[in-house]
């Protein structure tokens, strides 16, 4: 099968497109036909070899952590699903990726896909939407009427985030520059900030809950926004227990796991135009590398889809 594997830790000139073998099928692994894919930062910290002492890859290693495609095949002991079946998923990062033609996914880790959009869509949405739904609601409970800030409102993670804590009744406020302010309100952010231009710390005020995508010395300012008692969530610097105590408020990290509950929730969602992909460029398997420079910029809007076959 055709797919962009690194055959060593390294800048994007390491990608190569090239043949490599079909995955082998465990008893309860379905094999997927991958249509999309998408990129997320995990993707070009792994190729720089980031967590290489938390995850010891094997190479030649495919990438790419997100799915939507066609069942080809199941494994014996598979029950849910049968070729044909339109699914997606975040598969498991501690296996080989999307970047290819063809990927073993665990059955556990598959929902059905949703119905009403693309491919290429649904490839956009399982690993943003299972951590700003780990974040947002299973670790922060966000409950309707509570005040939310999410930092980076338009980048992959804050762009479903914002739609989700819209969806759970919160009051939305999220940080983004100028250029992407509207995309974010039509997101259904209450409130934006420009954050180039004015001090969030100064804007917003007693959230009850912060999504931190930035770390360093966003997630530091950022507890000076929380009321007492309010949780600063992240998914990038594990925020200071000690710190949290001392400001009687609470802290939350999230580093997520596959899980197709969630991916069925956000199928239902998506299907009842409550959800929306939000996709920023999309390339073709071959232009891998270029995929993952738009992400390594940091500056991306929504998320960067790869597009590898039919249909
Ligand atoms: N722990 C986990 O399980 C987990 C899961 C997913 C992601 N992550 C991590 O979370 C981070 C975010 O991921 P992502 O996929 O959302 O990244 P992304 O899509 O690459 O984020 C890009 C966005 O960030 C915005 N941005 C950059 N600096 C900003 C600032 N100071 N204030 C507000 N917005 C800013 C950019 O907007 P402008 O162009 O307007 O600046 C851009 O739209 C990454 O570090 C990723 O590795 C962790």
């Amino acid at each position: 099968m055709k797919a962009a594997r690194i055959h060593a830790y390294g800048d994007p000139s390491e990608i190569r497109i090239e043949d490599a073998p079909l995955p082998t099928l465990n008893d309860d692994d379905v094999l997927i036909r991958t249509v999309a894919t998408s990129v997320n930062p995990v993707d070009w910290k792994i190729r720089k070899g980031y967590l290489k002492s938390y995850i010891p890859y094997e190479m030649p290693l495919i990438m790419g952590w997100d799915v939507s495609g066609i069942v080809e095949k199941t494994g014996a002991a598979v029950t849910k699903f049968k070729p044909g079946d339109a699914v997606y998923s975040r598969p498991d990062i501690r296996r080989n990726g999307a970047y290819a033609e063809f990927i073993a996914v665990r059955e556990s880790e598959i929902a059905f896909k949703p119905a009403t959009i693309s491919h290429i869509e649904a490839a956009s949405l399982p690993l943003v939407s299972i951590t700003a739904w780990e974040s947002l609601f299973t670790t922060a409970n966000l409950t309707s009427g509570q005040r939310v800030l999410i930092h980076a409102g338009a980048g992959g993670v804050g762009s479903i985030a914002v739609q989700l804590a819209k969806a759970r009744g919160a009051h939305v406020t999220a940080t983004a520059s100028a250029a992407k302010l509207a995309l974010v309100k039509s997101l259904g952010a209450d409130e934006v900030i420009d954050y180039r231009c004015q001090d969030f710390a100064s804007v917003a005020k007693d959230m009850d809950v912060v999504f931190d995508t930035l770390g360093g010395e966003v997630q530091e300012k950022s507890w000076s926004v929380l009321k007492p008692g309010g949780m600063l969530v992240s998914i990038t610097d594990r925020p200071s227990e000690e710190r949290a105590k001392a400001e009687g408020k609470r802290a939350g990290y999230v580093f997520i796991d596959p899980n197709a509950a969630i991916l069925t929730e956000l199928a239902r969602m998506v299907d009842a135009g409550q959800v929306r992909p939000v996709i920023g460029a999309e390339f073709g398997l071959n232009d891998t590398a270029k995929a993952q420079e738009l992400s390594e910029t940091g500056r991306a809007t929504g998320k960067i889809v790869i597009y590898v076959g039919h249909p």
